[in-house]
């Protein structure tokens, strides 16, 4: 085993409601909620800030080298931290939406944002939320879940949110990467969220883990 702790991995594409329903269900079992989006967010909003081509992955990989990268938990929730700064009013820039799919390519990145994420569950039972967690970042656990809607859906959802962000284009470039794309891991269970609300979401998720012998 290589964490001591429970690990809930909800995956999915971009606006499949996965970040409401992990948020909402952390909260339930007191876990720590993950968004591990956020994580990569960070580092593109760092390379924008800096000038630094996100498509030049020795360059980006230069900078993290020099940033000082800190992760925690406050309230709850992961926070992170680039050279002290708190990068969280930044994330959802267009700028950010825009060029966080090419900094998920690199592979230097996601080898460091994966060690950061790991090393939550050396402290806290977490529910965390991203693209690979069920594949990659924690293939051991027996706790992984998928939750998808329709096309139709996430481009509602994502307008509702009041965000310009081309989901289609970033789902191709986050499904098509070497690195860890997004894929289901084959023992994930799938949900689609299309016709759910997220405490309908929720209660799914809650009694899978029950059957599967959680101590909830
Ligand atoms: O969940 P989100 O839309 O905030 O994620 C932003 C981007 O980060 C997404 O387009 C792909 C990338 N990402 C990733 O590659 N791996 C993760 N575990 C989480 C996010």
């Amino acid at each position: 085993k290589d964490h001591p702790h429970i690990v809930i991995a909800i995956d999915g594409p971009a606006a499949s409601g996965k970040s409401s329903v992990a948020r909402a269900l952390a909260r339930k079992l007191r876990y720590v909620y993950v968004n591990t989006g956020a994580m990569y967010r960070a580092v593109t909003w760092l390379a924008v800030d800096k000038g630094v081509p996100v498509v030049d992955a020795g360059r980006v990989q230069q900078l993290l080298h020099f940033t000082k990268v800190e992760c925690g938990v406050e309230d709850g929730q992961s926070t992170i931290l680039l050279d002290d700064v708190d990068p969280t009013p930044h994330l959802v820039d267009e700028a950010v939406n825009a060029n966080v799919s090419a900094i998920a390519t690199l592979p230097d990145v996601r080898r460091l944002l994966t060690e950061k994420q790991r090393a939550f569950a050396y402290d806290y039972d977490v529910v965390m939320e991203g693209r690979d967690i069920g594949s990659a970042v924690f293939p051991e656990t027996p706790y992984k879940f998928y939750v998808d809607a329709s096309p139709e859906i996430r481009a509602l959802r994502r307008a509702r949110q009041g965000l310009q962000d081309s989901i289609a284009a970033r789902d191709k470039v986050d499904s098509s990467r070497r690195t860890s794309p997004l894929v289901i891991a084959e023992d994930a269970h799938v949900i689609d969220s299309s016709n759910l609300t997220v405490e309908g979401v929720v209660g799914e998720i809650f009694g899978r883990l029950k059957q599967k012998g959680l101590p909830l």
